[in-house]
């Protein structure tokens, strides 16, 4: 018998995350990347086909998913906790393979709703935002507790460089809160960025300087590192009209806009042997 199947796209952050947990704005796009849940029906517990080191995820499955009757395989193309969105990814692909499992047809706000208790596993306290473009790709702004709502952006050329870390998301998400409210100004002002940019994403070079001005500001709020910075530069000096981490930070990536195409940067890149990869954003 074929597998049943659900999916959940990557998301990449233009602006607003940390800012977004505390009821701002944030303008997200969704990626080709992204995350299958395979269930191959057999005569036992339901359980994971591949070993997995990280015990959230046998957890996850059973949020979501019958006791019994299936193999679990997932495939996955997204770089796990590096701020692209993996875990909602896996969240929306397990709802949406029950789902098709039960034969329903799940609304956006099912869907959300589904794979929030799975998200609060990885993350403590998730706004909602990367389940949101798991679930609808394309480029949207979010407001916690709101419906997401597409925006207009034509597709540009991006350049992701990974640092090959992956930060602990609930940690630095709950460091971010405990500064409060020193940190406020800065989390209202990366709010009111992913508002203006929300209207104007065809605005490149705009858009652009909207991602170096957030990408200080997170690290005002102690959410960026060396490493991050140093590739932000390394993007600016190799073609980028803008860079900046992008996810909850502290390892993770760095998403650089780079409308003359990805050439320069992912030679850079490679010279210094950076990994990195090209895309274009927003997925559709
Ligand atoms: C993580 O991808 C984005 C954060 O804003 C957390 C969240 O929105 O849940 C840091």
């Amino acid at each position: 018998m074929s597998p049943v199947v659900g999916r959940g796209g990557g998301k990449l952050i233009l602006l607003g995350e940390h800012a977004v947990v505390h009821g701002h704005m944030a303008v997200a796009v969704g990626v080709s990347l992204g995350t299958e849940v395979r269930l191959h029906p057999t005569d036992g517990p339901t359980e994971l086909l591949q070993d997995h080191p990280d015990p959230r995820l046998q957890e996850a499955l059973s949020r979501v998913l019958p006791p019994w009757g299936f193999r679990v395989e997932i495939r996955s193309d997204l770089p796990e906790g590096r701020g692209m969105g993996s875990s909602a990814a896996l969240a929306v692909a397990l709802v949406r393979a029950r789902a098709a499992l039960e034969g329903e047809v799940l609304s956006f706000a099912a869907i959300h709703e589904r794979a929030f208790p799975v998200e609060r596993l990885f993350h403590g306290n998730p706004s909602g935002l990367d389940h949101a473009v798991a679930a609808l790709g394309g480029a949207l702004s979010y407001r916690r507790g709101e419906a997401p709502v597409p925006r207009e952006m034509p597709p540009v050329s991006a350049v992701v460089l990974d640092t090959g870390r992956a930060g602990n998301t609930a940690e630095i998400v709950a460091a971010v809160a405990a500064r409060r409210p020193a940190v406020d100004s800065h989390l209202t002002r990366l709010g009111v960025l992913a508002e203006e940019m929300a209207e104007r994403l065809g605005d490149t070079q705009a858009l652009g300087e909207a991602l170096n001005e957030a990408h200080a500001l997170l690290g005002e709020i102690g959410v960026s590192d060396d490493e991050l910075d140093d590739l932000v530069e390394l993007a600016r000096a190799n073609g980028s009209v803008g860079a900046k981490l992008s996810g909850a930070g502290r390892g993770g990536v760095v998403l650089a806009l780079v409308p003359d195409g990805p050439d320069p940067l992912l030679q850079a890149a490679a010279a210094r042997g950076i990994s990195a990869f090209s895309c274009t954003v927003p997925d559709k």
